[in-house]
């Protein structure tokens, strides 16, 4: 649970990109708004095409869902702290880039 409020700025870090947000945005129409390097498609959790890993900050990113976690455990191959980021709300300061 962050203890950012909706509505603060704070820090996102997308891939290289350092971008000052409102918490409460969705990461997917932040990452449209600054055309940063994250790419998708059907934006409801069934393509996995914006998969994404968070670096930093998973506490700070809304919860994911049973929806996600179906399309997460498919795509990231075992990987750790993958998520969509067509699902991701972000509340407090993250950092996260493109799954490899
Ligand atoms: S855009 Fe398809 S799962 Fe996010």
């Amino acid at each position: 649970m962050s203890s950012e409020r909706s509505g603060q700025e704070v820090e996102l870090q997308v891939g290289d990109a350092v971008l000052k947000v409102r918490s409460g945005e969705m990461l997917m129409d932040i990452c449209e708004h600054h055309q940063t390097c994250v790419m998708f498609s059907c934006r409801s959790a069934s393509c996995g095409t914006c998969a994404i890993v968070v670096e930093q900050g998973m506490e700070n990113l809304s919860p994911m869902d049973g929806l996600e976690a179906i399309v997460v455990e498919e795509v990231s191959e075992g990987r750790p702290n993958v998520r969509l980021a067509c699902q991701v709300r972000i509340l407090g300061s993250a950092c996260v880039r493109p799954l490899p």
